[in-house]
């Protein structure tokens, strides 16, 4: 007789032993110890975020940190053995971010992996230090004042699809700013005209659907295993997005293989790491890999995917919520429509003038602390962290800043709520400590596109605020989500154009 009948029972016992070392180790005592939201043990938040829509993410969370206000230093989430312990205090968020060994993602950074790979998002180790290094050239300033050409350009389309709204009525402006935010990102850092104002791309609905997938699998546990993943509804989304989003990113990247190779040589100076210093991103990426094979074909490719992703959602969500903003607070829009002509008049801007935006960048400023386009940043611990409080969080275990929230501390930003955007007076800003204001988040792994994000926010709205008054919809209320990225809902930004 066969022994096949002992399976079942010897896996049931593995998995038993398992649950029992895990409940036994160091690491669940310390994290237990950490006061978290009154969620039933083992359990936790299962089953609240099965059942919730994903739109309701944001929501419950911002639920969460309310109904735990005595937690304010620290609150630990757990849903079934998966653990996020949120940090809260300015000390322990500076010590996260500002450690430079502390650069690996948290858990629920792999779900980006089948759609961005390891590229600068993802990666860590190595492969983040010398792509890091081989990128941040890309990022000059010398570089940015180049694209504010291309941005113009994109504007000018811009303002034709926008004049067609003028004089019919309300209309939600959130997919046309998706749109020229994807125009200005494929042309500058991977110079490659897609046109997307004029073709709606389906590139950017790709992107939203992944995105809400991954939020899914960041909070429904079973997903995390991928058979049971593999099962579900979402894993037809995501390869259905995937597929596209290959075939659109493939295709840039055939027409620049076949550009680049005709580039002389001698036509860019080399800096210390090889690339070429006056080349934007792609170019750069692909020159590198022509004269000295630096970089494989998958690692560029999983760079063109990360910025291409990075480089527009982010921005046109802070577009969004800035129009928003500006159409709900007309008297702040009156002030920055005086300081645009006062700065440019009928000229066109250049790098130099949008420095002298001094309020509008204070709007813009504000707008990112009640609406971080990336509202949650997470580590996963590579050395245990002891913090303010006096618990220690243990290494390998997963840390998060909610910045939605952390934006909103009263001790950094009395009567949270309101906008405005005198906070960010230079008198103002000194007053706080640095790490109270972190939309780009801080320290090795901040944002690297920081600055091409505030050039073109300024000159995006400079430029629409020259010809056109803004006002909002009565009795709308634009709603946030958040997947991954934060968006308005479905309903967008609902506004009226004028003619100035
Ligand atoms: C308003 C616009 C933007 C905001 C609020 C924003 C915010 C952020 C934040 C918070 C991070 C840290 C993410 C994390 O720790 O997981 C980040 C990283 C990153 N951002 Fe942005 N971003 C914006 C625009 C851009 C743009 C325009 C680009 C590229 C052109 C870009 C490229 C990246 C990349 C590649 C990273 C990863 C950097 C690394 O880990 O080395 N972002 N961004």
């Amino acid at each position: 007789m066969g022994v096949g009948w002992a399976w079942p029972y010897l896996l049931l016992g593995i998995v038993l032993l398992l649950i029992y070392k895990f409940y036994n180790s160091r690491s669940f005592k310390l994290l237990s110890a950490i006061p978290s939201t009154n969620a039933p043990r083992f359990i936790g938040h299962t089953l609240d975020f099965l059942t919730m829509h994903p739109s309701n993410i944001l929501s419950f969370m911002l639920q969460l940190f309310d109904k735990n206000k005595t937690n304010k230093n620290v609150m630990a989430i757990w849903t079934g053995p998966f653990c996020f312990v949120y940090l809260r205090t300015l000390p322990d968020i500076e010590k996260l971010l500002s450690d430079n060994q502390q650069l690996r993602k948290s858990i629920n950074y792999i779900y980006l992996e089948p759609w961005l790979g390891q590229g600068l998002i993802n990666s860590d180790g190595t492969i983040w230090q010398r792509h890091r290094k081989m990128i941040t050239p890309s990022f000059h300033f010398k570089i940015l004042e180049g694209f504010l050409e291309i941005m113009n350009s994109k504007l000018d389309i811009f303002s034709e699809v926008l004049e067609k709204k003028v004089g019919n009525g309300y209309f939600d402006i959130e997919p046309l700013i998706a749109n020229y935010s994807l125009d200005v990102i494929t042309e500058t850092a991977m110079s490659t005209n897609v046109d997307a104002q004029r073709t709606n791309s389906e590139f950017i609905d790709c992107i939203k659907s992944l995105t809400e997938v991954i939020i899914i699998r960041s909070v429904r546990i079973m997903y995390f295993f991928q058979p049971i993943f593999n099962l579900s509804p979402y894993k037809n989304q995501e390869s259905k997005s995937i597929n596209y989003v290959n075939k659109y990113i493939a295709k840039i990247l055939e027409n620049k293989r076949t550009e680049a190779k005709n580039i002389k040589k001698d036509e860019n100076v080399e800096n210390d790491i090889g690339a070429k210093e006056k080349l934007a991103l792609l170019d750069m990426l692909l020159q590198l890999q022509f004269s000295n094979a630096k970089i494989t074909d998958k690692e560029i490719y999983d760079e063109v995917n990360t910025f291409m992703f990075a480089g527009h959602d982010t921005v046109s969500s802070a577009l969004s919520f800035v129009i928003y903003n500006l159409a709900v607070h007309q008297d702040v829009q009156e002030k920055v429509y005086a300081e645009v002509m006062e700065v440019l008049g009928d000229s066109k801007p250049t790098y130099q003038s949008l420095m002298n935006f001094k309020y509008l960048e204070r709007v813009i400023k504000e707008t990112m602390r009640l609406y971080p386009s990336v509202p949650y940043i997470g580590r996963r611990l590579k050395k245990d962290m002891p913090i303010t409080d006096g618990h220690i969080v243990p290494k390998d275990s997963d840390v998060a800043v909610f910045i939605y929230d952390h934006h909103r501390n009263p001790e950094n930003f009395p009567d949270p709520e309101k906008f405005d955007p005198d906070r960010f007076l230079p008198e103002n800003i000194a007053k706080r400590h640095p790490y109270a204001y972190i939309p780009f988040s801080a320290g090795s792994r901040n944002c690297i596109g920081q600055k091409f994000a505030m050039m073109e926010q300024l000159a995006t709205v400079s430029h629409l605020l020259r010809q056109f008054r803004i006002s909002i919809e009565p009795g709308f209320v634009m709603k946030p989500i958040s997947h991954i990225v934060l968006r308005p809902n479905v309903e967008g930004v609902r506004i009226k154009l004028t003619k100035r």
